[in-house]
């Protein structure tokens, strides 16, 4: 490698140590390769003396072959591994660059700066100390200029700095320079960054990139890499308050038992006093344990294993807080949330939800506004879309320990991952609990579940035929209440069509109208069950998550899935509503089967396939099944 230092042939050892204790900058860039994104950071690497000597011979070849740059070399022949990758139309992440100098180690996180790219350049930025926006001088602020700070800003980054590159092209003049340096605070005024810096830069000539350049007179500030070097971002976690979410109970034997887990903010030494989070217990640290050896004291970001004075019960999932500063928890809160995902955020669909060290079920109950990540604006909408970002109320099946994400990063924030696929579908950062729901409690009542049930000789359950319209769901829950009436058993059906004339009658089709229809239905079924009712649910419910969520509202054996299963050319042909054919004109939008989807149950209880049977026939089958499974008996 071309990186030399004296040290090394003088003194290995206090050459090595220096090394590992020198402190760490991550930092990520945002701007196009038009801006001269990948130049700069070819620039960095090659004037810190990062690039192995092959590397170089093969750059100084290749420079000459493509002949951008005349006979010097292109820079950005580097980094443009990416550039390749975009041409192939090639799902382009974020590519990690380490580099150092003598007096810091970098991490450059470089993703592509395009808005399909937003979730790329928000994953980088959410580890990242420092932004380098770069702006071409000729072109000034531009509105991806905003969009990258607006993420940079909602990601948590504090420091920025504004490259105004391509000064050459503008003959350095400080007018210009000026110019874009006052529009740009004005738009940073309302990002709330502790920092900005412009810097006016020719990445291709290497302008202000290590040192000074005496082309540039009349800026006074620092270069690039000097600035780079000296920025001040290590206390600023360390003085947070003492924060360790505990990853996992680290018991060997019976004599050792500690709690382990990276340091998320703050510091602590050995006999500092902690609480735990939610417990509330409180006892003093009676070691701090690491691969390498006890240490008297642990700060941020740093893996270690806490042992406590007193044996209390903690797991993961928890969080050890300083003993003056705990963690708020709650299971209510308003939140920042990205989308990642191509299909669509869906309030009143259930997520899990994943913090630092714990998973909880968790939905979006409100949409309060989406944000226009390119003008900042507010804008009325009901769901969210890939790359888009949005102010949420969220409601969690679980309490969690938190902090606002403005002041600690890691225990602020979580991402959502959808139930079926695993994927992880958004990023979010809280802002701060919601206490509506605090204060109410359950009542429990004189009479309950199990009285009424006894009352009415049987065990209450739901019934929940799903399938196609035009299936024969009503047709044959229909039925089979009747049959339960003529025996004495005490029922209720809830029919899509009927809910949808009342406490349904705002919702329409669109799978984010559906997944609130479903879930009003199903908290409307939990009560009838809680009445010690046998509930008939008749509604399409296209999707297996809600089906799910409905079915984890009751007790285990409280829920039998009835999969009416029609073929939709049968359903199409029966066509009793004539809707099939509006919806195949085209004058009905998302109709089910035709331009929405229905997804078929993996595991009902019961599969009702109508081509085979009658529904005189179905509807017995469902009574016989209720018979044997003890439910018409208290
Ligand atoms: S669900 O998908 O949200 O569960 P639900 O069962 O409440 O649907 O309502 C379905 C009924 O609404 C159908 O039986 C049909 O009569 C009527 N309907 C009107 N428009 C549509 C549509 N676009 N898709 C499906 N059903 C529709």
């Amino acid at each position: 490698m071309a990186h030399q230092s004296d040290l090394i042939e003088k003194d290995i050892d206090a050459y090595l140590h220096a090394q590992e204790h020198k402190s760490f900058l991550r930092f990520i860039t945002c701007g196009s390769v038009d801006d001269g994104k990948s130049t700069l950071i070819g620039r960095l690497l090659y004037d810190s003396k990062m690039i192995y000597e092959d590397q170089l011979q093969a750059l100084e070849h290749a420079s000459k072959k493509m002949g951008t740059q005349g006979d010097e070399m292109d820079l950005a022949l580097l980094v443009d591994g990416l550039a390749a990758e975009r041409e192939q139309g090639i799902t382009i992440d974020v590519a990690y660059r380490f580099f150092s100098t003598d007096k810091r180690k970098f991490i450059v996180a470089d993703s592509p700066g395009h808005e399909q790219y937003t979730r790329n350049m928000a994953t980088a930025a959410s580890t990242a100390d420092l932004a380098i926006i770069l702006i071409d001088a000729r072109l000034g602020v531009l509105t991806q200029t905003r969009r990258h700070s607006y993420i940079a800003s909602l990601l948590g980054v504090k420091h920025i700095v504004v490259a105004i590159n391509k000064m050459d092209l503008v003959d350095f003049s400080e007018d210009v320079y000026t110019e874009i340096e006052k529009e740009y605070r004005e738009l940073a005024e309302s990002l709330g960054f502790s920092e900005v810096i412009c810097i006016p830069i020719s990445a291709l000539n290497g302008d202000n990139i290590t040192t000074v350049s005496e082309r540039i007179q009349w800026y006074k500030g620092p270069a690039l890499l000097p600035h780079l070097e000296q920025v001040d971002v290590a206390n600023e976690q360390v003085t947070l308050p003492f924060r360790l979410p505990v990853q996992w109970v680290n018991r060997p034997n019976l004599n050792f038992r500690g709690f382990s887990g990276t340091v998320a903010g703050g510091e602590i030494n050995v006999s500092d006093e902690v609480i735990v989070i939610p417990s509330g217990k409180r006892s003093r640290v009676k070691s701090i344990v690491t691969h390498d050896g006890e240490l008297e004291s642990a700060r941020a970001d740093q893996a270690v294993t806490l042992t406590l004075e007193d044996e209390l019960d903690i797991s993961r999932g928890d969080v050890i807080c300083g003993a003056d500063t705990p963690a708020e928890q709650s299971n209510q809160y308003a939140a920042h949330i990205l989308w990642m995902a191509e299909e669509e955020l869906l309030p009143g669909r259930q997520y899990l939800l994943k913090t630092t060290n714990k998973i909880t079920p968790a939905t979006v109950t409100e949409l309060k506004y989406k944000i226009n990540v390119n003008n900042f604006d507010h804008e009325p909408g009901k769901s969210l879309e890939l790359n888009e970002v949005g102010y949420c109320n969220l409601n969690l099946s679980q309490s969690i320990a938190f902090d606002s994400y403005k002041e600690n990063r890691n225990t602020g924030s979580f991402i959502l991952i959808d139930r079926l696929s695993n994927n992880t579908v958004g990023v979010g950062m809280l802002e701060f609990s919601l206490r509506r729901a605090k204060n109410v409690v359950w009542q429990e009542m004189a009479v309950d579940k199990l009285a009424r049930a006894q009352s009415k000789h049987q065990k209450p359950c739901v019934l929940w035929f799903t399938g196609l319209s035009g299936s024969g769901k009503s047709t044959i829950s229909n039925l089979v209440d009747k049959r339960l009436m003529d025996i004495g058993r005490h029922t209720y059906v809830l029919d899509g069509d009927n809910v949808r004339h009342g406490i349904n009658k705002d919702l329409g089709f669109t799978d984010v109208d559906r997944v609130e229809n479903i879930r009003r239905v199903g908290e409307t079924a939990k009560l009838m069950v809680d009445a010690g009712l046998i509930v008939l649910v008749s509604f399409i419910s296209p999707f297996i998550s809600e089906r799910r969520l409905a079915r984890t509202l009751v007790e285990e054996n409280e829920f039998v899935e009835i999969f009416v299963n029609t073929p939709l050319e049968v359903c199409e042909k029966r066509d009793r509503k004539g809707l099939y054919k509006k919806a195949r004109r085209g004058e009905i939008k998302n109709f089910t089967g035709i331009d929405s989807r229905y997804e078929q149950p993996e595991h009902a209880e019961i599969e009702i396939r109508t081509e085979d049977c009658s529904a005189e026939e179905a509807a017995m089958e469902i009574v016989d099944y209720l018979d044997n499974k003890g439910y018409l008996k208290s």
